[in-house]
């Protein structure tokens, strides 16, 4: 065959095309990026963010020889209004020594041999304590790693910090915090960081898994999520709040604990200001993505009368990222120790939400963004792809407002990426552009990665409609999995880019300016993987640890379109393995999308796995 590059033609610009997506989800921040080591440093962690979470999660009691003491949290005298828990020791007696020991995250606590670790804690004392306080990392069997010692010397909190060096390598570890003599001791903002963080930043990011990000070279990067920003109340004083960025910025103890929408604590010590610094340091421009006042998951809905404050988040967000010194927020940035703007120029209202209330919502926040701020592109949302329905409307509402992007997500088999690589040959240079913000084939194999990189060659190719376009998710603790196949996966001590990465990798170290038309012709067209041999087979759906309402069920055959509905089925049952069937005839090779409108029934845990399998009849 032959190739015909036209090399004199201008061609199309190829912009910002592949970046990353960032969401603290399988504990990326907290456990992950963010290199803090204690867990529940602020002993805020509680049930609202899973039901097996209390006060003390990750925390236990040191009882040395005859030494007893009495571990609590109180909330009588606390830090500040938004970090109300703190930790209590009153030691009964001191034997050999009393105190609380953190587990950190994974094995533990690791510690590397020569490397520097910063302890930092809030305490007071009652006025009978006196003793030094011994801090030191340890192996389960007590050998010590490296220590060291403060004096807590008030009443009132203070704040102290101490440098540990570590004697020997071991990813086991535990901080301890132990003492003698009599009375009572009080600690918050329990925080251990290794001394040498990426680019070595303050409350900084682990070098490890920063550092492969910033290999991909990506340009950009999307956060801080995904269904973590719209999940959860409409009251940003409340713990359970959805996302909202004010609570992320400034001091760290002063930042409100959150609860996850996926089943854990987030601290937000990694806060909107270290994501826009991160962006920075590794070349990518920021793209927040706000919450539009709609909480799709339990249909939670700003009234349109009070949604000024929402608005306001994002005005202020981008004179936060890019207002002169003398603005409001563009001062609070130089406070926080960044005079020069952050240069941002996207910004996303809304992720993956669908239906009329957002849509409602969204013209307002389009409108006064564009007015105050017309050289902000604005993304708005497509929802999951699926054939048809609110989808469409998705596309349509950004036709409606002029959207510069509009936001497409999808997690499909490889052999759907493969038949897919030319979804964007027929879009339209004058429609808004596309911005793939999520998508990734099933799986972290060889396959998958190749099946990726056949698709993205689809999205280099359309770049007159494809602005932006970016894995997800991207980051996954190895021993706390919400979701995979991931891009990078870690545990507390090493950090490992999988075969999608280094395809993204690939694309993004040799993405073009100006996308040539090229020509061929004598090439023979690709012969199908698999022959469509008529099947019959059953999908099984079932609950654990809650009984589900699903209010209605439907799945669409993506090729050819068929659908089958079942308006309105019940799941009243819970436990692992019990199954409900239903039966559709299929195809090698096709692939299905499945709609569930879910609702959990009664009482009993807050959130449910959902299992759902596909078997062949055949056999
Ligand atoms: O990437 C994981 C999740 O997938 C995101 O949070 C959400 O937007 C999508 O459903």
């Amino acid at each position: 065959g032959t190739l015909r590059v036209r090399t004199q033609d201008k061609g199309a610009p190829l912009g910002d095309l592949f970046g990353i997506f960032f969401e603290d989800l399988n504990h990326a921040a907290d456990g992950g990026l963010y290199a803090e080591l204690v867990q529940n440093r602020s002993f805020e962690f509680d049930p609202v963010d899973h039901p097996d979470y209390h006060a003390l999660t990750a925390w236990e009691i040191v009882e040395r020889g005859q030494g007893r003491a009495n571990l609590t949290v109180e909330d009588e005298r606390p830090l500040n209004p938004r970090n109300i828990h703190y930790a209590a020791i009153d030691i009964v007696s001191e034997g050999d020594g009393v105190g609380l020991a953190n587990r950190g995250f994974n094995t533990g606590i690791p510690a590397r041999q020569g490397e520097r670790y910063r302890f930092s804690v809030y305490a007071r004392r009652d006025a009978s304590f006196e003793e030094p306080v011994r801090i030191a990392i340890e192996r389960g069997d007590g050998t010590v790693l490296g220590e060291t010692i403060i004096r807590v010397d008030s009443s009132e909190w203070k704040r102290y910090e101490a440098d540990i060096v570590a004697n020997a390598t071991d990813n086991g570890g535990k901080l301890t915090i132990v003492t003698k003599g009599t009375g009572k001791l009080y600690l918050d903002m329990v925080s251990l960081f290794p001394a040498k963080t990426f680019r070595d930043r303050p409350n900084g990011l682990r070098e490890d898994i920063a550092s492969l990000l910033a290999g991909l070279k990506p340009k950009f990067m999307r956060f801080p999520g995904g269904c973590l920003v719209h999940d959860g109340s409409l009251d940003p004083d409340d713990r359970d709040s959805m996302y909202r960025w004010k609570n992320t910025i400034g001091d760290v103890a002063q930042r409100p604990a959150r609860r996850n929408n996926w089943r854990y604590n987030q601290t937000l010590g990694l806060g909107y200001y270290e994501l826009f610094q991160f962006c920075e340091d590794i070349g990518a421009k920021p793209i927040p993505i706000l919450p539009a006042g709609y909480d799709p998951h339990h249909k939670r809905i700003v009234p349109i009368e009070e949604l000024g404050p929402w608005i306001g988040d994002a005005l202020d967000l981008i004179e936060f990222a890019n207002g002169g010194a003398s603005t409001e927020w563009g001062r609070i940035r130089a406070e926080l120790g960044h005079p020069e703007p952050f240069g941002l120029e996207y910004i996303g209202i809304g992720n993956e939400e669908v239906g009329a209330p957002f849509f409602e919502r969204y013209e307002y926040f389009h409108r006064a963004i564009k007015e105050k701020h017309p050289e902000i592109k604005i993304i708005n949302s497509s929802g999951p792809f699926a054939a048809g329905g609110e989808y469409e409307r998705g596309w349509k509402s950004a036709r409606d407002n002029r959207s510069d992007l509009v936001d497409e997500h999808y997690y499909q088999t490889p052999e759907w990426f493969l038949a897919h690589a030319g979804r964007y040959d027929g879009f339209k240079a004058d429609d808004p552009k596309v911005f793939l913000g999520e998508y990734a084939s099933w799986g972290n194999t060889y396959y998958n990665a190749l099946a990726e990189a056949a698709f993205m060659t689809g999205l280099e190719r359309n770049a007159h409609a494809v602005a932006l376009a970016c894995y997800a998710p991207l980051l996954c603790n190895a021993d706390y999995v919400n979701w995979k196949p991931d891009l990078i996966w870690f545990d507390n001590h090493q950090a490992f880019g999988t075969a999608n990465y280094y395809v993204q990798q690939l694309f993004m170290h040799h993405q073009g300016d100006r996308l040539l038309p090229i020509e061929a012709s004598g090439f023979e067209a690709a012969k199908p993987l698999r022959e469509a041999t008529p099947i019959r087979g059953t999908i099984a759906l079932g609950t654990e640890g809650s009984s589900v309402h699903y209010s209605s069920i439907r799945l669409v055959n993506n090729a050819t379109g068929e659908t089958l509905e079942y308006p309105d089925v019940s799941l009243d049952q819970s436990g692992a393995g019990k199954k409900q069937i239903f039966e559709l005839g299929a195809a090698d090779g096709d692939d299905y999308t499945l709609h569930l409108r879910a609702r959990k029934d009664g009482g009993g845990p807050r959130g449910f796995n959902l299992y759902f399998g596909w078997k062949d009849d055949r056999n």
